[in-house]
C-alpha cells in the first residue's frame, strides 16, 4: 500500500472499498441483507455537494442502497429532526450522515445527538465519543479511523511511539487521539495555543496534522524518521498554474516534510480518500451490529 516514504492512501481505500464490496455481496448472499446509507444535506454548499455525490456513488459502487435528502438552506431544526425521527425509524436505513457544516439557525451537536446512535455512521454521537474514549463497541468517526488504519499498515504495532496530535477537533483531534491511546501510543494533543509548537511536534514520533491551516507545518518542526499524518484539505491560490487558478494543500508543507519523514501522506491523494471507505466500511458494521450478525474482518 505504501511506496518508499509516500503513504498511498488512494490505493489503500480502493483495496478496502473493494473489501466492503466483498464483504456486502455475503451479507446479500447469506442474509438478505442489502445495507442502506442515508445522507442528508442542507443547503447547496459546494464543496458539501460535491462530498454527497461522491459519497452516494461509492454507496452504490460497493452493492449498497444510498437515500439521499436535500434540504433547503433555511431549513428549521423542527424538520430536520423529524426526518431524523423518520431515518431512525425507517428499518431499510443502516446508517445516517448528516453533512457538516450546517446553517446557522440549526444547532449541529443537537441533531447529531438525536441520531439513533446505532445508525451513527459518522461516530459524532456523544455516545459514541462516550463509548471510544471509554473503551467500548463504538462507531468511530471516519478520518482519524482512515488515519489510524494507514498508519497501521504502514508501521505495524504503534505500542509505545509517541503521537502528536495538531488539533483538537471533535471530528478529527479529540478521536485521533483516542483511537492513538487505543494504539498504545504515548499521545499529546497540541493545539494553537500549544507553547513552542515546532518542539513539540519534533518530539513525534507519529505527527498528525488536523489544524486546517494550509503548511502550517515546517519541515523542521519533522523528526528524522517520523510518519507524517496529514488531514489538510486547503484551497490556495496558484498564480503559477495561471491566473484565478488554485491548488489543494495540506496542513503540512509536504516537499519540505517529505525530505525528512519515514513517510507521509500526500495531498491530495492521502487521507482525503480514506474517508469515504470507512464511511462505508461503517455502515456495513452498524448494519451487521444492529442485527447481530457477526461484523466481517475489514
Ligand atoms: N464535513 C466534512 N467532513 C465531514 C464528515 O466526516 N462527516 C460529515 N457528516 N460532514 C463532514
Amino acid at each position: 500500500m505504501s511506496t518508499g516514504g509516500i503513504i498511498d492512501g488512494k490505493a489503500f481505500a480502493a483495496g478496502l472499498r473493494s473489501r466492503v464490496g466483498q464483504a456486502v455481496d455475503g451479507l446479500i448472499r447469506e442474509h438478505g441483507l442489502k445495507p442502506g446509507l442515508a445522507v442528508v444535506l442542507v443547503g447547496d454548499d459546494p464543496a458539501s455537494r460535491v462530498y454527497v455525490r461522491n459519497k452516494a456513488a461509492q454507496t452504490v459502487e460497493a452493492g449498497m442502497n444510498s437515500i439521499e435528502h436535500r434540504l433547503p438552506d433555511d431549513t428549521t431544526q423542527e424538520t430536520l429532526l423529524a426526518l431524523i425521527g423518520e431515518l431512525n425509524a425507517d428499518e431499510a436505513v443502516d446508517g445516517i450522515l448528516v453533512q457538516l457544516p450546517l446553517p446557522g439557525q440549526i444547532d449541529a451537536q443537537a441533531v447529531l445527538d438525536a441520531i439513533d446512535p446505532a445508525k451513527d455512521v459518522d461516530g459524532f454521537h456523544v455516545i459514541n465519543a462516550g463509548r471510544l474514549a471509554t473503551g467500548g463497541a463504538a462507531l468511530v468517526p471516519c478520518t482519524p479511523l482512515g488515519c489510524l488504519l494507514l498508519l497501521k499498515d504502514r508501521l505495524g504495532d504503534l505500542s509505545g511511539l509517541h503521537a502528536v496530535v495538531v488539533g483538537r477537533s471533535n471530528i478529527v483531534g479529540k478521536p485521533m487521539a483516542q483511537l492513538l491511546l487505543g494504539a498504545n501510543c504515548t499521545v499529546t494533543v497540541a493545539h494553537s495555543r500549544t507553547r513552542d509548537l515546532p518542539a513539540m511536534c519534533r518530539q513525534a514520533d507519529i505527527l498528525v496534522a488536523a489544524v486546517g491551516r494550509p503548511e502550517m507545518v515546517r519541515g523542521d518542526w519533522v523528526k528524522p524518521g517520523a510518519t507524517v499524518i496529514d488531514v489538510g484539505i486547503n484551497r490556495v491560490p496558484a498564480p503559477d498554474k495561471g491566473e484565478g487558478k488554485t491548488r489543494l494543500v495540506g496542513d503540512v508543507a509536504f516537499a519540505e516534510a517529505a525530505a525528512v519523514a519515514g513517510a507521509i501522506t500526500p495531498v491530495p491523494g492521502g487521507v482525503g480518500p480514506m474517508t469515504i471507505a470507512v464511511l462505508l466500511r461503517n455502515t456495513v458494521e452498524a448494519a451487521c451490529r444492529r442485527r447481530g450478525i457477526a461484523v466481517p474482518t475489514l
